[in-house]
């Protein structure tokens, strides 16, 4: 190597080193939401959203929609952009982890942001009884990449209906959760019947469970949670909305569970 070379190959490995990016500090929120969903309700997989219900237009009284986001990394930011709501009206931040829902944050000044940990979060819209405005509210993931934490859902949004898990028969798996908001898009007070539950034995249900929340005083209430062959007695969701949440450890997987409402 002759000496211009190694101080060419010098200055540039010097160059290289001081380029160098500061130590990773995990994913910064993007500029902008990657996505935009108009819906009432809806399943989220995506690392930023805006959330555009009615904008600019009215919603009916007593309306109830569930989003559920699934982001890819650790810390999510939710940001009320727009609103038309009234006092009366309740959009709500859920956190959701492996252990069911957690706490319920309200979501009702411009500008506010709430900031969860964990990638999974419901959004619950709850209006008063009577119409009001649509809204616009954002969110937006940051930090480390997560493992998704819940491998099925379904939003039943319509009057009545039924459901069963594992979806194609079978066993359910190992290691696996489930959730399945029940929020009719028709106002009414759904009723929650278990018809078939065929779970791992626990005494207190700490192996495999299902757990059925109520939306109650402003958050989602646990009202069972049972497990074996038990069927729970059923529940009203007398302010239009629940949730039911699956749970399965890490061995015995059996056949899973029949739900109806109406
Ligand atoms: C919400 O968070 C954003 C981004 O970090 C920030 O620019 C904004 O000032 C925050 N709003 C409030 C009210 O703190
Ligand atoms: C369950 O729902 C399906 C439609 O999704 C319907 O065809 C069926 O009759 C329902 N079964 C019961 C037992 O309600």
């Amino acid at each position: 190597m002759n000496s211009t070379l190694a101080i060419v190959l010098v200055t540039f490995l010097f160059a290289a080193v001081t380029a160098a990016p500061q130590p990773y500090q995990g994913r910064p929120e993007d500029p902008e939401p990657s996505i935009t969903v108009t819906t009432c309700g809806g399943y989220l997989d995506a690392s930023s959203a805006s959330i555009e219900f009615q904008l600019g237009g009215s919603i009916r009284a007593d309306m109830r929609c569930v989003w559920i986001v699934q982001a890819p990394y650790s810390m999510q930011r939710f940001n009320l952009v727009s609103s038309g709501l009234k006092e009366t009206d309740e959009l709500y931040i859920t956190t959701v982890s492996a252990a069911g829902l957690g706490n319920s944050e309200k979501l009702d000044t411009l500008g506010q942001n709430i900031t969860l940990q964990g990638r999974t979060a419901m959004i619950t819209l709850v209006v008063g009884h009577s119409p009001t405005l649509g809204f616009r509210m954002e969110y937006y993931a940051s930090g480390s990449t997560e493992v998704q934490i819940i491998k099925s859902h379904t939003i039943l949004t319509t009057a009545k209906g039924n459901l069963s898990y594992p979806f194609d028969g079978g066993n359910y798996l190992n290691n696996e959760r489930a959730l399945f908001p029940i929020a009719p898009s028709v106002p009414g007070h759904p009723t929650l019947r278990f018809t078939r539950v065929d779970l791992e034995l626990g005494s207190s249900c700490q192996f495999d469970s299902i757990r059925i929340y109520n939306w109650f005083d402003w958050r989602y209430l646990q009202v069972a949670i049972f497990c074996e062959n038990t069927i729970p007695t059923s529940v009203t969701f007398q302010d239009g909305a629940g949730v039911v949440f699956f749970s399965s450890d890490s061995s015995v997987a059996k056949t899973g569970f029949d739900f109806q409402y109406e």
